[in-house]
Order: C-alpha cells, then structure tokens, then sequence
C-alpha cells in the first residue's frame, strides 16, 4: 500500500494540472452559482462561519465577491494561535470584512480560574462552552449558514450533504450549505493558488487542520489530516452536531 502525505500548499506545486485546471472551474462555477443563489439579490438572513483555514477563506472570497458585507462570523475562543489572529485580522482589513467575533460567556481567566483547564481534563465541556454555546446564540439570527466543512476531511463527515436542515437547541431550524462537501484538499489549494488567496501560514509550517492552539498539533497520522486535532481524544467539537429532537414538541404538522 502507497501511503501518500496529504496535500499541504508546501507540498503541491504552484502550477495547475491542466486535466483539474479545467474541473476546477467548472466546481467553481457550481459554488458560485449555489452562492448567488442565497446572496442575491440580497444576502439577507445569511451569514458564513470562517475559521481562517483554507476551504474558508476560499468560500469567504467567493460569498465577498457576491455579497461585500455578509457576516462571517468567527468563533474567538481565546485559545486561537497567534498566527490565526493575526492573520485574521490582516484578511478582515485587506477583504473589507464584516466579521464579527463571538465571544464566550466567560473570558480564558475566568473559565480557567473556576475549571482549570478544560482543554485538557473536559474538552467537550471547554468546546461547549468557547464554541457551541456562542455559534448556536448567533445562529438563531439567520436563516441560512454557509460553511467550508467537507466529506474529505473526517470519517464523522463522509455523510455530509451540500443543503440540510439543522435545528439548533432552541427548536429552531436554519438551512445548512456545504458547497465544497465534494471538494478534494487539493481542489482547495489550487484553488486558492488560482485566485491569488493567501493562505494561513500554519500550513506552510505543516499543519493540515487547525483549531485552538491547546488542541492542534501537526498530523500524528499522516494520511488523516484531522489527526493533529485533539491529539486524538475526540473528533468533533460540537458545532456541527444539530440538537437532539425535543420530545416534548408537537408533532411537525400539528397544532400546539
Ligand atoms: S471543528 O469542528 O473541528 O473545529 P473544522 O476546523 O474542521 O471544525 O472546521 C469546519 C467548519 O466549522 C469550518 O468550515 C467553519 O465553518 C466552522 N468553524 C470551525 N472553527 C471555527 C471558528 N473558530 N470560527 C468560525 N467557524 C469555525
Ligand atoms: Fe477548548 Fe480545545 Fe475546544 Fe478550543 S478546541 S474550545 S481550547 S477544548
């Protein structure tokens, strides 16, 4: 068996393939499409979570080119890279963005002076608090939330769909898009290459997923670009878990 490393931008060369050169385009044209759909005439309701990784910033610069002054929301756990921040921010200003920062109930201070440090003794209960809390808060201000999430990147996504309902914990429920569910890494990258998106420099120092500083290291596995993230204790943070139905709602369909 051939164990190949995954794609990272300091592994594929600059220069498109001429056989995906022209996929490419046309899956570009298919998310564009799909975003239009949703931004225009007016991206009302909409709003597009970035985590500065890769997929991302791609879909970011795509839904920009649409719709300038669409939210994108960042989660701001505290516990970001310096990196990530920092390039962040120089993305926010150099794109014009409407980003909006969300907060966690409590600061890094206080969390860690009344838990310790969840990171490491409950990192579900951490990344309710830092992550799912405040994306479900924010979320139930729109009625559609694009995301880079793809099939590829983890077994827990292989199912993932491009459009699906998803019901956030206060009943709820908002229209999810993946338009880069089928997208390949390398799709991204020369992607990226190809519209001139910088990339988070992270990746050019190996890594191939990247969340909370506590929480990522480089690969552990090389052919599972997830296998970096929570040293291999969990999965999933959370926000991409819809909530359990409530048994006590009615019926859909029925009356209350
Ligand atoms: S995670 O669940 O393990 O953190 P991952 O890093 O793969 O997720 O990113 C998957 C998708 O979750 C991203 O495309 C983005 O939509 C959203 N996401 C993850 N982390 C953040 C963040 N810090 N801020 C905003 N969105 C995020
Ligand atoms: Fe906390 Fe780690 Fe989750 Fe970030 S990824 S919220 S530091 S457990």
């Amino acid at each position: 068996m051939t164990t190949e490393k995954p794609a990272s931008p300091s592994t594929i060369p600059a220069e498109i393939p001429a056989d995906l050169g022209s996929g490419l385009a046309s899956r570009l044209e298919r998310v564009r499409a799909t975003l239009r759909h949703h931004l225009t005439p007016s991206p009302e309701g909409v709003c597009l979570t970035c985590s500065f990784q890769a997929e991302d910033v791609l879909l970011a610069r795509l839904a920009l080119d649409l719709a300038p002054n669409l939210p994108i929301l960042f989660l701001d756990t505290g516990y970001h890279f310096a990196e990530t921040l920092a390039y962040r921010d120089q993305l926010a200003r150099d794109w014009r963005m409407n980003l909006i920062n969300l907060l966690p109930a409590q600061s890094v201070a206080d969390q860690e002076r009344q838990h310790g440090l969840l990171h490491q003794s409950a990192p579900d209960q951490c990344c309710k608090l830092r992550k799912v809390e405040p994306l479900f808060a924010a979320l139930a201000g729109y009625k559609t939330w694009f995301t880079g999430l793809r099939r590829e990147q983890a077994r827990s996504r292989t199912a993932l769909e491009e459009s699906a309902d998803f019901a956030l914990p206060g009943g709820q429920t908002i229209l999810k898009l993946a338009p880069l569910a089928h997208w390949s890494t390398r799709d991204i990258w020369y992607a990226c290459e190809m519209l001139a998106i910088p990339l988070l420099p992270l990746y050019a120092q190996g890594y191939t997923s990247i969340g909370c500083q506590p929480c990522t290291t480089l690969p552990l596995d090389p052919n599972d670009p997830r296998s970096g993230r929570w040293a291999g204790r969990k999965v999933e943070c959370g926000i991409h878990i819809e909530a359990a139905p409530n048994p006590s709602a009615p019926e859909p369909g029925r009356a209350a």
